[in-house]
C-alpha cells in the first residue's frame, strides 16, 4: 500500500537534495566583481595586511586575472587569484576560510585553478610564499612547484621583524 504523501514532501525532497549535493564543495570560476567584499573578508582571516575590497574589485575586472572560488552551498569557503601574461602566470593569493582549512580542499582549489590556467595557454606559474608557512609550502610542493630562489626580509611581520619569501615555479603540462 502506498504511504500518503507527507504535506512536507517538498521540504523533505529539498533537504535530501541538500544533504546529497548542497554540502559538497565545488570549485567555480570567479568573475563577479560583486564578490569583492567576500574576498576581502576571507583575505583578512589570513593576512596581517589584508587587501581592500576595491583592490579585489579591480583585479576581478582585469582580463589578465584568473580567479576561482571554492563554494559549499551558498558560502564561499576560499579563493585563488592569478595574473596571466602570455604563457606565464603568477599566483597572487590563495586563501581558505579558517573553518575549511585542514581538509584537503586547497588541493582541489589549486588543481582546478592550474588546470584552467593550462587550458588558457599558461605554461609556467610562479609564486612567493613565506618560508615559515608549512601548509602552503606542502600544498605547492604537492602541486609540482619547486623552489627557485628566495627574497630575504620580504614579508613584514606584526612584531616588526621580516620573514624570508621563497620563490617557486611550476611547469604545467
Ligand atoms: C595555505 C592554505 C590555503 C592551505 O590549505 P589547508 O586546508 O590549510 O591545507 P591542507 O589541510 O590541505 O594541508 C596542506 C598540507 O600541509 C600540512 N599541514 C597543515 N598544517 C600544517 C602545519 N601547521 N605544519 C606542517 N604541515 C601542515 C597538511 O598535513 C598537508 O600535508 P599533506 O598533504 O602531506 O597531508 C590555508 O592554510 C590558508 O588559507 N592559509 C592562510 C592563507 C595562506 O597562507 N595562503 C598562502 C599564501 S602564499
Amino acid at each position: 500500500m502506498n504511504r500518503p504523501l507527507s504535506p512536507f514532501w517538498a521540504l523533505d525532497w529539498w533537504s535530501a537534495w541538500w544533504d546529497a549535493w548542497g554540502a559538497t564543495p565545488f570549485v567555480a570560476p570567479l568573475r563577479d566583481a560583486g564578490q569583492a567584499r567576500a574576498l576581502e573578508k576571507l583575505h583578512a582571516t589570513a593576512f596581517a595586511r589584508p587587501w581592500a575590497a576595491h583592490e579585489f574589485e579591480r583585479l576581478l575586472c582585469e582580463r589578465s586575472t584568473e580567479a576561482h572560488a571554492l563554494w559549499r552551498g551558498g558560502s564561499m569557503l576560499g579563493f585563488v587569484l592569478s595574473r596571466k601574461a602570455v604563457d606565464e602566470a603568477e599566483i597572487l593569493t590563495i586563501v581558505l576560510a579558517p573553518s575549511a582549512r585542514g581538509g584537503g580542499h586547497s588541493t582541489r582549489l589549486l588543481r582546478d585553478h592550474l588546470t584552467a590556467l593550462a587550458f588558457g595557454g599558461v605554461r609556467t606559474v610562479h609564486l612567493e610564499v613565506d618560508e615559515g608557512n608549512a601548509p602552503a609550502l606542502k600544498l605547492y610542493q604537492r602541486a609540482g612547484f619547486v623552489r627557485v630562489g628566495e627574497r630575504k626580509g620580504y614579508y613584514p611581520l606584526p612584531d616588526g621583524s621580516r620573514a624570508t619569501a621563497l620563490t617557486m615555479s611550476a611547469t604545467l603540462s
